[in-house]
């Protein structure tokens, strides 16, 4: 099994990393997620299916209403990305589709445009893998992403997670077929 703290106790002592603070995500951040996602909207949709959907500031509620309710039944811990002195939401890094019996979890993230050639999300993305593997007890982290999105390849690269392969037309997006790179990383990996 998944070890997932109580989302409260993540709130009253979140993640820290040298310029970050990672919180999880409730219904109190849906106002800076909206703000996020309208200023970088050109930027997220051609690599993340469910930009289209978040049409109005209700549906980034929902979202965050959601986030909070998949923590609490152990399915997903997604985090909002702030700025650790002016509390700026930069983006999202989560750990998505819980797979208790196999103990494994898959990473996501994104980054408002105005944030991005910063090293934030390499930054996050390294403080939550590390925390799923010691503190959720994760056996395997998954990521992946388009085989032509250059940014997020890079990032994982940075991370240092193993290529395993290619699953062709995964995701539809932005009218086209996705072809995703896929990685792992293992808690047994010398990486984590
Ligand atoms: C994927 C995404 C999060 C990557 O953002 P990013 O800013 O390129 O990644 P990082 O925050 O790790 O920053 C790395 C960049 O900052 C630069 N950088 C500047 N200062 C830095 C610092 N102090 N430390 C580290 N890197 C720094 C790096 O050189 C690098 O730039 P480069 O790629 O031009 O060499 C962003 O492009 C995004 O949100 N894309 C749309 C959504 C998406 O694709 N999500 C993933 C779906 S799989």
């Amino acid at each position: 099994m998944l070890a997932v703290p109580p989302r409260i106790e993540v709130v009253r002592r979140p993640i820290e990393t040298q310029r970050l603070v990672l919180v999880p995500i409730e219904t109190s951040d849906s106002a800076d997620l909206w703000s996020a996602v309208q200023s970088s909207r050109s930027e997220l949709e051609p690599w993340l299916p469910w930009v289209p959907f978040n049409a109005d500031q209700d549906a980034s509620y929902r979202y965050a209403d959601a986030s909070a309710q998949d923590w609490d039944n152990a399915r997903a811990c997604r985090f909002g990305i702030r700025d650790k002195k002016g509390r700026k939401l930069y983006g999202v890094v989560g750990l998505e589709a819980f797979a208790h019996l196999h103990q494994s979890v898959e990473l996501g993230y994104w980054l408002r445009t105005d944030a991005t050639g910063h090293g934030y999300m390499t930054e996050a993305a390294r403080a939550i893998v590390g925390w799923a593997f010691t503190v959720l007890h994760a056996h395997r982290v998954r990521v992946a992403a388009a085989t032509d999105n250059r940014a997020s390849l890079a990032v994982i690269g940075r991370l240092g997670f193993r290529f395993e392969g290619i699953a062709r037309q995964a995701e539809r997006c932005h009218g086209r077929w996705l072809d995703h790179a896929v990685f792992g990383m293992l808690a047994t990996d010398a990486r984590a």
